[in-house]
């Protein structure tokens, strides 16, 4: 049994990876600044703190000494809306850069067995995802560095610093870059949610006979990986000896239109997809349509070599079990509004 700390594990993820560490019988601590949503604490933990990791002193009580392994998931993200209007630019920087500065150095500090970064795709440079159908975000192309958010910087930066404190103090460190996590128990609603969740979403409160909004010309690509996969490859590369930064995600490359028109057809309702885009788009909602890159896809060659596994599931299985838990949640938001 190891003793590991979840830091972010009042978070989508970090509550899956909680789940599944504590069933396969290890002691859990969860450290995140809001309690979880949609698991019950003694599902995902045996102890949750609640406490803001930008606080150094906070940091020092949560990773004492004797800790296994520690899972650095708590960051300041979103998708699209989120991150690429630029509106919360400074804050995404300050916390998720002061939350990793203190989280390196206290792993140091108290001689943790192992710990993982969660950095991200959109570290990779921009100018390798301006064509749909043809991105390149292969591991070894991460440089000369050129996000498009700075959020993507912001990871950079942090995967340097993990990298930095394994070669100066020998921390023992393992770095994913995900590619789109998706599934239940995610981000559905209030402006943070990614695009599967926001397509299931919005087929979810329809009644049929309408349209839904997909923002953008709906060609641009993405790949999306199930929570549970991700969770598997994450275990995997930690229980590996591979040190260097690796993609974890789906190299089942999509466009967002055939995102949302897959969440119609598992929906089995009369809809039809309206793209709002440009000056349609800043006339309705008074912002820059947020886009992100043209395309991106997981490569998994270097996961692949190393690590040895493969993704198991299709796309369409994973937003099966999304659109299913998305509808509950809507159901239940309608009844809770109208109890109110
Ligand atoms: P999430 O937002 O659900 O979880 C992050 C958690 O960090 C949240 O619960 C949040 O409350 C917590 N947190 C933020 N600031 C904190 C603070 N100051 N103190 C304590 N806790 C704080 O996001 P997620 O999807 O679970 O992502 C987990 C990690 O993986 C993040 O680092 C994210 O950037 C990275 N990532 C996720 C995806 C994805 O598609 N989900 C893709 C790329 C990278
Ligand atoms: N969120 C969202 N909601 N996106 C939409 C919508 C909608 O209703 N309609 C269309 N899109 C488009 C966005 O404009 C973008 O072009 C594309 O769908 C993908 O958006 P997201 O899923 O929100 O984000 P992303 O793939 O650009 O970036 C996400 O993945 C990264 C890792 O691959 C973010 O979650 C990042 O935080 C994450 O690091």
């Amino acid at each position: 049994m190891k003793k590991i700390v979840i830091l972010g594990g009042g978070g989508f993820i970090g509550g899956h990876l909680g789940k599944r560490l504590k069933a396969d019988g290890h002691y859990v601590r969860i450290c995140d600044i809001k309690k979880h949503e949609y698991f019950e604490h003694s599902e995902i933990c045996d102890e949750f703190i609640v406490g803001d990791l930008t606080d150094p002193v906070v940091v020092k009580l949560v990773i004492e000494d004797g800790i296994d392994e520690v899972y650095q998931l708590a960051a300041d993200m979103g998708g699209a809306l989120y991150i690429f209007t630029g509106e919360h630019d400074a804050d995404v920087m300050h916390n998720s850069a002061t939350i990793n500065l203190n989280v390196a150095r206290e792993c140091v500090v108290k001689n943790v067995g192992k710990v993982f970064y969660s950095s991200s795709a959109c570290m990779y440079p921009e100018h390798n995802q301006l064509d749909p159908n043809n991105p390149n975000c292969e591991e070894s192309s991460a440089y000369p560095a050129n996000p498009d958010s700075e959020y993507g910087w912001e990871k950079l930066f942090s995967e340097r610093l993990f990298l930095a404190y394994n070669r100066n103090y020998n921390l023992n460190v393992r770095i994913a870059r995900f590619h789109n996590i998706f599934g239940p128990q995610g981000t559905w609603n209030g402006g943070k949610e990614k695009s599967p969740a926001a397509m299931c979403r919005k087929v979810a409160e329809e009644n049929g006979g309408g349209e839904i909004e997909v923002w953008g010309n709906g060609q641009q690509t993405r790949s999306f990986l199930y929570i549970d996969e991700c969770i598997e490859a994450v275990l995997r590369l930690m229980n590996s000896e591979f040190k260097e930064p690796v993609n974890i995600g789906s190299e089942e490359m999509v466009s967002i239109n055939e995102l949302a028109q897959m969440a119609i057809d598992i929906s089995q309702k009369e809809l039809s997809i309206k793209n709002l885009e440009g000056e349609e788009f800043y006339k309705k909602y008074g912002f820059k349509c947020p886009l992100g890159v043209k395309g991106r896809n997981s490569h998994n060659k270097l996961y692949r070599e190393n690590i040895g596994w493969e993704v198991s599931q299709p796309l369409r299985t994973g937003m099966e079990q999304t659109y299913t838990w998305i509808s509950e949640q809507v159901l239940k938001s309608k009844e809770t509004a109208f109890t109110i």
